[in-house]
This record gives structure tokens, sequence and C-alpha cells, in this order.
């Protein structure tokens, strides 16, 4: 018994492709005070709470990934921090030796609140979505959010001193690509980093022709050109962001996620985790494990949990085939999946 667990300890998860899997992306709730756009629709349909994970299925999980080699977790949603008694999961993650990064991707309406804890926790880096600095834009694009409580939440985690702070921004022509520049600017002026995201089609979408306000990276880019020096680095944060220095503003990198325009599949190190305990071997696939089901039929068995995670590899598909003009459309929308 000992000698296997011992075995498996020293083992990498690595698919069918070899590509080793360090980093999974655990969505905690499905739940979202906002309702942007391009993530759900404005009457969505939560999953009922019964269903969820509890935390310490969370943490139990993790722990079995960690175990095997993962070393890098972003709590996703949703909006991870309507989840309720969150700060105990960070608190629990965060005391994990061999956790090396704990991340978190966030609407950002709850920071002024939490953004102290999440540090105190052990919280390295963390993500806020901010698609516009116009207040009537930011309402219209989240439907309900107020750009105010945002921005200050955005502010009080700045003043904690995150190892990093980066906003994502989904650009859509029609509707914030006129922002770009100003939204950089904002950034350089905090002295945080800004990814550019393209849309994905995630969930059928009845309220813009995806197509139609696709916007490219390259495009952003050149646009950006003319304002300043972007110089192209080989920095990485583990994630599928292509990031460029400004050459006037040492403290603010630009970054571009571009699963239409540039494929990082071939470098995928990722799993998800849902909410319901799905594990989900890639964003733009169906392939799962249901770890919820085997937690539960085999309580406190790490083993067997351990051996689903690592046969879960050879389901891992080689990637995603996002196609705008498709009728296909994954079902899942992104507030399930954590993005
Ligand atoms: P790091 O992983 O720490 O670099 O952060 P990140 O910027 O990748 O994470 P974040 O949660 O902020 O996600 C930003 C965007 O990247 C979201 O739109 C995600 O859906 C997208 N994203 C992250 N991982 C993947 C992936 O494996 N495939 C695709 N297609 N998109 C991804
Ligand atoms: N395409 C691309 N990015 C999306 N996000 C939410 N829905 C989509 C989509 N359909 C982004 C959010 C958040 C991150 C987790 O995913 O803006 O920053
Ligand atoms: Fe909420 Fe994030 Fe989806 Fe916006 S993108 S509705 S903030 S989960």
């Amino acid at each position: 018994m000992t000698e296997v667990t011992t075995k498996k300890a020293d083992n990498q998860l690595i698919d069918r492709f070899g590509r080793t899997v360090n980093y999974i992306r655990l969505s905690v709730t499905d739940r979202c005070d906002l309702r942007c756009v391009y993530c759900m629709p404005e009457k969505m349909k939560f999953v009922p709470r019964t269903q969820l994970l509890t935390l310490e299925e969370m943490e139990q999980i993790s722990r079995s990934f960690i175990k095997l080699g993962v070393d890098k977790i972003r709590i996703t949603g949703g909006e991870p921090l309507v989840r309720r008694n969150i700060l105990q999961l960070f608190n629990k993650l965060g005391e994990i030796e061999a956790l090396r990064d704990l991340t978190l991707t966030t609407n950002g309406t709850q920071l002024k609140k939490y953004a102290r804890p999440l540090r105190d926790a052990g919280v390295t880096r963390i993500n806020i979505s901010l698609d516009t600095l116009k207040a009537d834009r930011f309402q219209a694009m989240t439907r309900i959010g107020d750009l105010k409580q945002t921005v200050e939440g955005l502010d009080a985690a700045i003043a904690c001193g995150f190892e990093q702070i980066k906003i994502n921004s989904v650009v859509m022509k029609n509707y914030n690509y006129d922002e770009v520049e100003n939204l950089v600017r904002f950034c350089i002026d905090r002295g945080i980093d800004i990814s550019f995201i393209e849309e994905m089609p995630l969930g059928e979408n009845a309220h813009h022709d995806r197509a139609a306000t696709y916007c490219s990276s390259d495009d952003i880019l050149s646009d950006l050109q003319q304002h300043y020096e972007i110089i192209p680095t080989t920095e990485k944060t583990a994630g599928p962001t292509r990031y460029y220095k400004l050459g006037e503003h040492p403290d603010s990198r630009i970054g571009f996620i571009s699963p239409h325009s540039h494929n990082f599949c071939d470098s995928c190190n990722r799993v998800r985790l849902t909410a319901e305990g799905l594990l989900l071997l890639c964003l733009g696939q169906e392939h799962s494990v249901d770890l919820r089901h085997i937690v539960r039929a085999n309580p406190g068995d790490r083993d067997i949990l351990e051996q689903a995670i690592i046969d879960s590899m050879q389901i891992k598909p080689k990637g995603h085939d996002f196609d705008l003009n498709s009728q296909e459309i994954l079902l899942r929308h992104m507030n399930l999946t954590g993005g």
C-alpha cells in the first residue's frame, strides 16, 4: 500500500500527447453577481447547491492532484468570492507547501472585503475581469454591474501587494474595441498587467453574433503599436497568455489570449474541475470524469481517487476546435467551466 502511494507521488500526470499536467483550474461555483454578455444568458439557470462539491471535497481532490505533481491551482467560477465560506478553502490550500502558485480569477466586486484575507491565505496572483472603463458600458456588458465597485476592488487588491495583478478584457467589435488603448493606459497608471482575450463560443448566445463581434489579437496588437513600443517576451505564467513588454513602462505587460488566431493547445498543461465535480480534460471538449461520484462512492479512499486522476490523462483530447461560424457550440457556459 505504502509502496504504491510513494510511486504515485513520483509520477507526473502525462497525457497521450506527452503533455504534463501541473495546473488545475477549480471552479468553486457557477453563480455570479454579474451577467457578462459573452459568458452567460441574462436568465441563467444555476446548478442546485446540493449538487456542488463541498469545500472539503474540493480540498481533498486538490490534495490528490498536488500529490500527483500539480503545483498550481487557479480558483475560478462563476464568481468564486460569492461562494459561502470560500476563505476556508483558500486558507486550507494556502497551507500546502507543495503548492507553488495559488491564484484567483474574479470579477472584483467583492475584493474590497476579501483582498487582504486572500493575501494572508497565501494567494499569489489575481486576475480581474474588466472590459470597459465607461460606467454605462460596464453596466451594459455585465448587465448589472457597477464599474466603481470593481475598480475599488481592484485598487484594494493592488494595495495588498500581490505578486501579480492582471486585468482580463474580452474584446469585441462594437462593444469595447475602441477602449483598448485606454485600458492599457489604466494598467500602466497602476503598474499592473492586462490580457486581451478573444471571445470563445461557449454556451448558446442569442445576445450577439460572435463572428461579427470577433476581434483578433493581431488587430489589437497593431493598434497598440501606434501608441507604444511593444516588445515580445518569452515570459509565461503557466497559462496561455503571450506576453509583451512595454518599452517605457517596465511595470506593466500586455498579454494576448488568442484561442482562435494563435492556438495554444500543443502546450496545454491544465485540466479543470467544475463546481459539480466533473473533471474536464479540455475547455473546448466534453471529455470528462465524474470525480464527485468517485469521491462519494469511496469515502476517504485516496488511492481510488488518485488512480482515476491518473487514468483521466488517457482521455485528454489533443485540443479544441472552436469555430465562430459553426452552429455546433458547446452547451456549457463559461461560468460552469471556470474559463
Ligand atoms: P494563468 O493561467 O495564470 O496565466 O492565467 P490566465 O490568464 O490563463 O487565466 P484566467 O482565469 O484569467 O483566464 C483568462 C482567459 O484565458 C479566460 O478567457 C480563459 O477561458 C482562457 N483560458 C485559460 N486557459 C485556457 C485554455 O486552456 N484554453 C482556452 N481556450 N482558453 C483558456
Ligand atoms: N470567451 C472568452 N473569455 C470569456 N470569459 C468569460 N466568458 C468568456 C468567453 N465566452 C472570461 C472572463 C474572465 C475569464 C475567466 O474568462 O472575462 O476574465
Ligand atoms: Fe460572472 Fe465572470 Fe461570467 Fe462575468 S465573465 S458573468 S463576471 S463569471
